[in-house]
């Protein structure tokens, strides 16, 4: 039956509302203890995924498994293929594997990567039932100091999700240390939607004759000192709460380091290829840059000029009349929106859980 427009029903105790993201925890105790697992709207995950028993589930981000874990809780005979690009969510993954004989298979690797890793697992486009994936950092990342995603915590600035896996990747500290300056402030417009780049690269490139910026705090204090005093938390969050004037500038490092929007791109086709018609895919985002990605693709716009999407963000309203293969049902030739409306969380998620303050959930079906 098809739920399009539906509310989800409540079908979880009010302890499993919440946020994907882990609470503070350092990475060891992540690996050794039982860690929280509160992922951004469960509730309505579960209610538009809709797992059926014996269905085929992919978890496109794992992370700490807070989605996979309830997923196989609820459903029986059910099997996860759990991928991501961080090898510690992978050990996570390999720990449920364990636990769950053959219901979880762990795949390390990106998004596009993935149809490459199914392929030779003999897994056949268009036999996937539901696909989740909950873009971003898990809070494994974002708190651990060593991995450098936090504006907050000091360490070596990072920021890559695959860790170690691609030595020769750049870090956000080759980024800082080598792009030019119209390069920086083409990145935090683009990425971070920094109204002041241009003044922050310009700040960067100073520091950076004098001292390397290899740590996240030196990087925030570079940004800091590009503004006046007063209006260093002038910024406020969603949540009114006030916000440092280098968050932008890390969200847009985090961005360009882990290539995120075209890996959004690349596993969204790949959602479009593995699901077979009637399968049920549920996007999660954190900004309005990955937001947009989603409707447009689910509207039936291929994104096939992604790199002046990228670096024209602002421009993005001119394409609205050019979407290709519009249907009048909002959705495209590929899918149908679930609910046409984006879902946010509710008022009480996001108190007891902040960091998912900004999740937006978009839920559709292959056609
Ligand atoms: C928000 S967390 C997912 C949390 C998870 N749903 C949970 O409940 O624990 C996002 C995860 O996706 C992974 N990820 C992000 N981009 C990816 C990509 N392009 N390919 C594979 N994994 C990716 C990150 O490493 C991170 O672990």
């Amino acid at each position: 039956m098809l739920l399009l427009e539906e509310e989800p029903r409540s079908v979880l105790p009010r302890s499993l509302k919440g946020s994907c993201f882990f609470q503070s925890e350092e990475l060891s105790s992540v690996l050794t203890q039982k860690p929280p697992h509160t992922p951004v709207m469960l509730k309505e995950v579960l209610h538009y995924l809709d797992v059926q028993p014996g269905q085929v589930v992919l978890d496109m981000t794992f992370g700490g498994g807070g989605h996979t874990k309830e997923i196989l809780n609820m459903v029986h005979e059910v099997t996860v293929l759990a991928l991501d690009r961080d090898p510690t969510a992978i050990s996570l993954a390999q720990q449920l594997a364990k636990e769950h004989s053959g219901r979880v298979k762990p795949l390390l690797g990106r998004f596009s990567e993935l149809e490459a890793l199914l392929a030779d697992m003999n897994i056949k486009p268009g036999s996937i039932d539901a696909v989740l994936l909950d873009a971003g950092c898990s809070s494994m990342q974002m708190d651990e100091a060593q991995r450098g995603f936090s504006l907050s915590k000091d360490g070596p600035l990072d920021m890559r999700m695959d860790g170690e896996r691609y030595p020769d990747m750049p870090c956000a500290a080759d980024v800082v240390d080598t792009l030019d300056q119209q390069a920086l402030a083409s990145i935090l417009t683009a990425y971070g939607e920094e109204r002041h780049a241009r003044k922050i690269a310009s700040a960067i490139v100073k520091a950076r004759r004098v001292n390397p910026i290899t740590q996240t705090q030196q990087l925030a204090s570079v940004v800091a000192g590009s503004f006046p005093a007063a209006v260093l938390y002038a910024r406020k969050d969603r949540l009114q709460r006030p916000a440092h004037v280098a968050t932008k500038t890390f969200q847009a490092l985090r961005i360009f380091v882990n290539d995120e929007l075209n890996e959004l791109h690349a596993g969204l086709r790949a959602a479009r290829s593995l699901l077979r018609p009637g399968g049920r895919l549920c996007v999660i985002t954190f900004h309005s840059l990955e937001d947009r990605l989603v409707k447009r693709f689910l509207q039936g716009d291929d994104l096939s000029n992604l790199d002046q999407y990228h670096f024209s963000p602002r421009k993005q309203g001119a394409g609205k009349g050019k979407l290709l293969d519009e249907k009048r049902d909002g959705g495209s030739v590929d899918w149908l929106p679930l609910r046409r409306k984006v879902i946010t969380p509710e008022k009480d998620d996001v108190k007891d859980n902040p960091r998912g303050r900004s999740a937006k959930l978009r839920a559709a079906l292959r056609r």
